[in-house]
């Protein structure tokens, strides 16, 4: 169990940031109003400190005085209802806005011009302009994962999954490039709000190239797609799937042994030739355990253990869920957390004491610590691979089952896949965006930093490469406002 006396996990935005009162009033004809309601008061304080600090006025009330209404999650509708119990009063020089012209303009340091998209229309008074500007919207899905909500709530699952299947088997012969075409298709379909109700549908949809079209265009007629019924019964793609599916095997050794004629794990452990190395051996070893799903509850029963080996090491450091859980799923391959060290240099005696801890519980069943090779004097990185240099280890632990889950083996736990990285502190944000994915958002999020922004993002830091700062963040939100993103939250980053 627990200790009781745990150190409050939560932390409170620093607010302290920005001194209050001081700043100098840069733009004079603007006068900010920030909507409370479905912002929150703590993220509306920080956004207004934010403001001030950048130059801009921001009243606390719904003044005469305010130019600009930003609100942030209530719907037009919603809005305007408590705007007019508030007795506001329209005015021809007084704005309406989306909380994106607001994060544009804190990242362009500057009021931004107000243009339609910006604006939050009135339903009541012009039905006509804002329908017109609903079915814009629907044309304007954006190329970028990280300007989409995409929550777990799949309305197209059966375009998806086949489009996935594709990318799949091109990723199993080597052809990235266009397996990610069909990822990015598939990512664009996952983040609609209603499931497609004919071909026409895919037409002002981005990414979606002239396969994916087809693709779609069988299962509406036939309900499948020959093309991916050809590829489950391929004997390349399931040997691949399965040989891929080992902890410790990539595509390469999969590959490897599938030229080699290799078809099933028998022939692979039978063939006097192959050395399995010590990932791929504990892979095989507990492949039944964790080759199946682990469920939230398993997470947070392991999220117990992972505390209290923590707190062992350090009672002011904390650990969090990130990966797949973070974003809401209730099922993964592994759990991933997240831990936070309150002093610089403790993350690296962190992972080794929660190891031998583990070792001495005699839950520990494989442990890879990679140590970290961060050094902040070779940031910004210009080129993303895909490891990033922190302190981090991947695990295979036993967690305890109320039921034995092999008679014959009386066996009373399950082997669980963890991963463990632990930050140094400065970084920790940077670090807990990029694990919480998904892999595609992550990707979306770099890819837009760097081609719309002129920044570079990666685990590690948010660099900007006009100015040659590094710039600094104390919340995901702080990233996602310099990138002048809305902010998605971890469960609609599912793309
Ligand atoms: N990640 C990372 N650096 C690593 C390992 C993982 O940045 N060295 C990121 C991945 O890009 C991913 C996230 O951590 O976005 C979680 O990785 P993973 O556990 O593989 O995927 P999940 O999204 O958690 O999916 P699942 O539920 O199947 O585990
Ligand atoms: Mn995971
Ligand atoms: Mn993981």
């Amino acid at each position: 169990m627990l200790p009781t006396a745990l150190p409050t996990r939560k932390r409170r935005r620093p607010e302290v940031a920005f001194a209050r009162g001081r700043e100098e009033v840069k733009f004079r004809d603007v006068t900010l109003y920030l909507v409370e309601r479905r912002m929150g008061k703590s993220r509306r304080n920080f956004l207004s400190n934010l403001a001030r600090s950048k130059g801009f006025c921001v009243d606390d009330a719904l003044s005469s005085d305010v130019t600009h209404v930003v609100s942030e999650g209530n719907s037009a509708q919603e809005l305007w209802n408590w705007l007019e119990e508030q007795g506001f009063g329209e005015k021809h020089d007084r704005h309406v806005l989306h909380i994106s012209w607001f994060t544009e303009s804190m990242s362009a340091g500057q009021p931004v011009p107000v243009e339609i998209r910006h604006y939050i229309q009135d339903p009541s008074v012009d039905q006509k302009s804002s329908a017109h500007s609903s079915a814009k919207q629907d044309s304007t899905v954006s190329t970028y994962a990280c300007q989409r909500r995409t929550t777990l709530n799949n309305h197209n699952k059966i375009f998806t999954d086949a489009l996935e299947i594709l990318a799949e088997n091109l990723e199993f012969c080597g052809d990235q490039g266009p397996s990610l075409a069909f990822r990015r298709a598939a990512s664009v379909l996952k983040s609609l709000p209603a499931a497609l109700r004919r071909q026409e549908d895919t037409q002002r949809l981005p990414c979606l190239g002239e396969h994916s079209k087809a693709i779609i265009e069988e299962i509406f007629e036939c309900g499948s797609s020959s093309r991916v019924e050809e590829i489950l019964n391929d004997e390349r793609y399931r040997t691949m799937k399965l040989f891929s599916s080992v902890f410790g095997v990539g595509l390469k050794t999969s590959e490897n042994w599938f030229c080699r004629g290799l078809r099933t794990f028998e022939q692979v452990l039978s063939e006097p030739s192959i050395r399995l190395n010590r990932m791929q051996t504990a892979g095989f070893l507990f492949y039944e355990d964790i080759s199946k799903p682990v469920s939230r509850t398993e997470a947070s029963a392991l999220k117990i253990i992972v505390e209290e080996a923590v707190i062992c090491v350090n009672p002011f450091a904390t650990v969090s869920i990130t990966g797949g859980f973070r974003r809401g799923k209730e099922f993964g391959h592994d759990v991933d957390f997240i831990i936070k060290t309150p002093e610089a240099g403790q993350e690296d005696v962190i992972l080794p004491a929660v190891i031998e801890r583990f070792k001495s519980q005699n839950i520990l069943l494989y442990s890879d610590l990679q140590e970290s090779t961060f050094d902040i004097r070779q940031l910004p990185t210009h080129c993303f691979d895909a490891m990033d240099h922190f302190s981090k280890c991947f695990l295979i632990v036993k967690l305890k089952c109320e039921q034995e889950t092999d008679a014959r083996a009386a066996r009373d736990w399950k082997a669980v896949r963890v991963d463990l990285v632990a930050p140094p502190l400065e970084r920790y944000t940077y670090a807990l965006l990029g694990w919480t994915g998904s892999t595609l958002f992550e990707r979306d999020l770099r890819r837009f930093a760097r081609l719309e922004r002129g920044k570079l993002l990666d685990n590690h830091a948010l660099y900007d490469k006009a100015t040659n700062t590094f710039l600094p963040a104390n919340t995901e939100e702080d990233i996602f406002a310099h990138l002048g993103l809305e902010y998605i939250e971890p469960w609609q980053r599912n793309a």
